[in-house]
């Protein structure tokens, strides 16, 4: 089932496991994306090469009416079970945020209970990557990491990652799975993209990488991986129907952006493949996750693999603004 190309892969913290240096997700797939685009999809990312993709319980209850969370698990899957490629797969999900009828938590029964659901849903009996999706700061960590600890006990879930948390929540979350011999949250999956937020710019719940995470991981690499999700800012790099936000402007953005464009035009590709190979080739290494319901759109972003920027590039990039 795996593509002849083969997408090159990387560490999973601290796991031993490789996985594809881009993972898909999946967001939209069964709910905004219908099921054949959906599977076509799905079809030219594993041609690719790639075998990382990403959904999550509430996925996406919130794409229209009708639609109640799920989706997106249930038609990944049918799409496993119709392919019969599980076994090449891996498989990451999440719980914690609030759909119809479930509450937003982390405490240990909604854990077990959406696990349970996540795992019908996908047709599966271990989920390979379970996520925290968001920090619950009304339940004590404890509670929460020895939920996960069970999971992996039972074999219904391999690796533990956390997503939305800061930086000092993330590492004391990691002591206290230490300390009671759990597994410990391998990866976190943040909003980062090539342009910065501007100081005091919220995207509540959702929690976007500062140099404070970005210093973690540097000094946690062995242990650690950093996962970037929005990365092409729903595609407002290069589409004037989608502006950048404004937690964005500013003169830092101006420039970031002025650069962008210059060394796109030198290599001769687009700012997206820019912004996504300036990931790739970041050290320690960030995986992107690539999202698009047009097959050129996710055929660019893949095509980002192939893209060579050179130190000078890479320099240009990172000090942008000086
Ligand atoms: N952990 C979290 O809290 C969290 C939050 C958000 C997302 N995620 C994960 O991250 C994945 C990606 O998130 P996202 O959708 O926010 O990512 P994104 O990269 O910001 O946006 C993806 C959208 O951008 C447009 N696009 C993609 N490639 C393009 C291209 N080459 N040219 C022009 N437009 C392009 C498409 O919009 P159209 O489809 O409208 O054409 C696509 O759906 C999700 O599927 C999900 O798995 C996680």
């Amino acid at each position: 089932m795996q593509g002849d190309k083969g997408m090159h892969t990387v560490p999973l913290g601290d796991t031993g496991e490789q996985v594809s240096a881009m993972c898909l997700g999946a967001m939209y797939f069964g709910s905004r994306n219908d099921e054949e685009s959906s599977y076509l999809l799905l079809e030219q990312y594993v041609g690719a090469g790639g075998s990382f993709i990403d959904t999550a319980n509430v996925y996406a209850h919130w794409a229209g009416p009708g639609w109640q969370g799920g989706e997106s698990e249930a038609l990944l899957g049918r799409w496993m079970k119709d392919r019969g490629n599980r076994d090449w797969l891996f498989i990451a999900s999440k719980v914690g945020f609030d759909m119809p009828g479930v509450e937003r938590g982390l405490t240990a029964s909604q854990i077990e209970a959406e696990c349970d659901k996540s795992l019908k849903r996908l047709g599966t009996d271990t989920i390979d990557l379970y996520y925290a999706h968001v920090d619950d700061r009304y339940t004590p960590l404890e509670e929460t990491l020895e939920a996960y600890a069970r999971l992996v006990q039972a074999g219904k879930v391999r690796y533990i990652g956390a997503s939305n948390y800061l930086a000092w929540r993330l590492e004391q979350a990691r002591a206290i799975s230490r300390a009671h011999g759990w597994p410990e949250f391998c990866c976190i999956q943040q909003r980062y993209t090539y342009l910065r937020p501007k100081p005091g710019a919220s995207f509540d719940p959702q929690v976007a990488v500062n140099d404070d995470l970005l210093d973690f991981c540097d000094a946690r690499r062995d242990d650690i991986t950093l996962l970037a999700y929005s990365v092409l800012l729903s595609g407002a790099y290069t589409r004037h129907d989608r502006p950048i936000s404004d937690q964005y402007a500013g003169p830092d953005t101006d420039a970031r952006l002025a650069v962008l464009r210059a060394v796109a035009a030198e290599v001769g590709v687009t700012p997206n493949q820019v912004v996504l190979a300036w990931m790739l080739h970041s050290d320690p290494v960030v995986i992107p996750l690539i999202a698009a319901s047009r097959p050129e759109h996710l055929q660019e972003n893949l095509d980002a693999l192939d893209v060579t920027l050179s130190a000078d590039q890479m320099a240009r990039l990172d000090f942008a603004s000086g």
